[in-house]
């Protein structure tokens, strides 16, 4: 079964990139081409018959599985990125992690409005990060209509976070 694969699979790092957090390193997932196209096609099967326009994947690590999606529901990607990164013009939005602060944006012409926009990460923790991803996403004229995330972290409860946005979340290994 693709969850118990993906958690075999993931290595606990405690205390990164602070004191206190146990870092789940999904580096070693890559490295097993099978479980990769495995994890696209759980994703792809359950996401049947949603009408997605777009996927929008969270630098950097929601870039992996992202695009890969996208490609195999033949819809385009758009690439949620860290600050000063995007080179045309772009909207932003500040939010919390787990472990400090970052700042996302998104190129002003990355979808039209009305556009039914899949979020994707590799992880759910706080939720902070899809979720401004996803108010962004809303700013700029797009409907949220899922979330899809290889690991979730169930105690810091990011699922209830994001659920008033969609209740299309889907989360492979909890
Ligand atoms: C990690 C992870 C998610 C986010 C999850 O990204 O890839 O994007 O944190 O945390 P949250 O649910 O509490 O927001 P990070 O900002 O560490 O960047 P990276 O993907 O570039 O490593
Ligand atoms: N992003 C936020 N919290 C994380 C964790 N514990 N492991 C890996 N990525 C994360």
């Amino acid at each position: 079964m693709i969850a118990q694969k993906i958690k075999q699979a993931i290595r606990d790092i405690p205390d990164f990139p602070k004191a206190g957090i146990v870092f789940k390193d999904i580096t070693p997932i890559l490295k097993d081409a099978e479980l990769c196209v495995g994890i696209t096609d759980a994703f792809v099967e359950q996401l049947k018959d949603k009408h997605i326009d777009a996927v929008a994947g969270v630098e950097s690590r929601g870039f992996l599985f992202g695009l890969t999606l996208a490609n195999k529901l033949g819809v385009p990607f758009v690439p949620v990125r860290k600050a000063g990164k995007l080179p045309y013009t772009v909207k932003q939005k500040v939010y919390d992690l787990e472990y400090g602060t970052a700042t996302i944006e998104l190129h002003t012409d990355a979808f039209e409005p009305g556009a039914r926009i899949l979020i994707h990460d590799d992880l759910l923790a706080t939720g902070g990060t899809v979720s401004a991803a996803s108010e962004l996403i809303q700013e700029m004229g797009g409907e949220v209509v899922g979330f899809t995330f290889v690991v979730g972290l169930g105690f810091l409860n990011g699922r209830e976070r994001i659920a008033p946005v969609s209740d299309n979340i889907i989360v492979l290994a909890e």
